[in-house]
């Protein structure tokens, strides 16, 4: 005992000096003592083990999934502890499903900071807003059995060069569209030859954006289409609580513009959240300028054709407007020049509530590994697009579906929460659990776009019944 515990008293008696000289600045009529001291001490070891044990436990429960001998094999540290996947781009990779696989930590990680980029919206920068973890940027999808290119923005600009890239869609595309502007732009070091087309500023704006990457003479380009079908007025002689009709079987008035795009990339469905908005159940006062959809919803009623269908129920207007997109795609989309991807459904995650009744998820600092607890409605709608996708499968429609709500369905640790705003955490019950922090989720989404982008060569077919994006 001696030889030891003496050796440590000596260790302490030291560090005692460097305290007390520390003190006489500080901590003038505090006396230290021994018992502050130990309190330093285990105040330290406990922080230090908090972090230590939080990032093994992201690798343990990697071990400890039952049944899934495949995982615990590539953990197997073998020399350079590399696995044997095969490369998604060549040969071998042709078939290899992108979205069967998991989040795995990679110090590499994120492919660019927010305050180097300037087209990110205040509500997704999340680190700046003071969100004080970053463990949620670190996180790389990994499909189990082939690896995915790393991303590089100079590759995919030259591919897009003289092309046009679009988004049509939600707030939720526009986060993805945001993220990939910044993942292209992180390889351009001249900031003045990206620009908006029509100089509009990125914030807040409505309707589209146009950015050019003059090097490259390409567009990056963002339509706000939440339902992809049209919504405008009513036909005359409606009730007068109808206030604007969802048009289920038109598409919106910018199509015209999506259509001639080399590549397109579609998503909607977060609105299929808010059926109850419909029915004009509605706070008056909205998130930040995010859910001005749910605003567009208040007063809002289905249409076909010329008939108002006051009863229609929401899913059975969510199928008929992916019919009308994806006859659409088919009928007025040339396949031979536009590689059109529809992104399926991106999952919320608010606990205890949804986003009106003080939902949250701001204490969500690791993804879900394994599982996922997606809430059963996001199945409902899943399985609604999957089915109309088969029904049209016979006939090829042509366009790669981005299948990201298996995997985004675990990252609850990625949204915005409370750091939505530039001031202040927002108040706890006004939580944002549905849009995500950048550098984040939506990354990932653009790293599996860019992966089937520069796999399209021959001419590629969505097959529903092999079940995965053939390209
Ligand atoms: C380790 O690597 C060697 C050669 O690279 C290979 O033959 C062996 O099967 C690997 N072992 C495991 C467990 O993957
Ligand atoms: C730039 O790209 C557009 C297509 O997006 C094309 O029509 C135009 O000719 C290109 N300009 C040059 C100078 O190559
Ligand atoms: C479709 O696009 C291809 C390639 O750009 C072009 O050669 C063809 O003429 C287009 N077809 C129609 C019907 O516009
Ligand atoms: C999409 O991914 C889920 C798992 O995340 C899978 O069950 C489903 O079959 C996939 N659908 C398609 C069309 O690839
Ligand atoms: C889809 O894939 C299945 C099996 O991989 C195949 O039998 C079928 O012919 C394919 N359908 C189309 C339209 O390519």
């Amino acid at each position: 005992m001696s030889k030891n515990s003496s050796y440590r008293e000596n260790e302490t008696v030291q560090l005692f000096e460097i305290f007390k000289k520390f003190k006489r600045f500080q901590l003038r009529f505090f006396e230290p003592s021994l018992g502050v001291l130990g309190f330093f001490f285990v105040t330290v070891c406990v922080i230090f083990c908090f972090f230590y044990l939080d990032y093994r436990a992201v690798i343990v429960k990697e071990f400890i999934v039952p049944g899934k001998s495949e995982r615990f094999m590539w953990l197997q540290l073998n020399g350079s502890g590399k696995n044997k996947r095969v490369e998604f781009l060549e040969e071998e990779g042709n078939g290899c499903d992108l979205f069967d696989g998991d989040w795995v930590w990679d110090e590499k990680y994120p492919l660019y900071q927010s305050k180097d980029c300037r087209f990110l919206d205040q509500g997704f920068r999340c680190t700046e807003n003071g969100r004080p973890d970053l463990f949620y940027t670190k996180w790389r999808w990994q499909p189990k059995h082939c690896n995915l290119p790393r991303f590089d923005a100079k590759m995919m600009l030259e591919k897009l060069r003289n092309k046009r890239l679009v988004f049509a869609g939600d707030s939720i595309g526009r986060n993805q569209w945001e993220s990939l502007l910044c993942m292209l732009s992180s390889a351009i070091p001249n900031e003045d030859s990206i620009y908006e087309v029509n100089g509009s500023p990125i914030t807040k704006h409505k309707g589209f954006l146009i950015f050019k990457f003059k090097d490259y003479n390409c567009t990056v380009e963002y339509y706000r289409s939440p339902f992809l079908v049209l919504q405008s007025r009513p036909p005359a002689g409606s009730p007068q609580k109808v206030r604007l009709t969802l048009k289920l079987d038109r598409m919106d008035w910018n199509s015209v513009k999506w259509r001639s795009a080399d590549v397109l990339v579609l998503n909607m469905g977060h609105w299929w959240n808010y059926e109850k908005t419909i029915r004009g159940e509605f706070p008056s006062d909205t998130f930040d300028g995010f859910y001005v959809t749910l605003d567009w919803l208040r007063g809002s009623y289905f249409q076909e054709g010329e008939e108002v269908k006051l009863e229609m129920g929401v899913e059975d207007a969510y199928k008929k407007s992916i019919e009308t997109v994806v006859n659409w795609i088919q009928l007025e989309v040339n396949a031979s020049k536009t590689q059109v991807f529809f992104r399926t459904f991106a999952p919320v995650h608010f606990r205890g509530g949804d986003w009106r009744t003080g939902g949250n998820c701001h204490l969500e600092t690791l993804p879900e590994l394994g599982s996922s607890l997606v809430p059963s409605e996001t199945w409902t709608q899943f399985k609604i697009v999957t089915d109309v996708f088969s029904a049209y499968s016979n006939q090829a429609a042509e366009f790669s579906i981005l299948n990201v709500t298996g995997m985004t369905a675990r990252r609850k640790d990625g949204h915005s929460s409370l750091y939505y705003q530039g001031s202040n955490p927002a108040p706890l019950h006004r939580q944002d659990c549905s849009h995500w922090c950048l550098p984040g989720v939506p990354d990932s989404w653009n790293e599996l776009l860019y992966a089937l982008f520069l796999k399209h060569g021959a001419k590629q077919t969505f097959n529903l019944s092999s079940s995965r994006a053939q390209v």
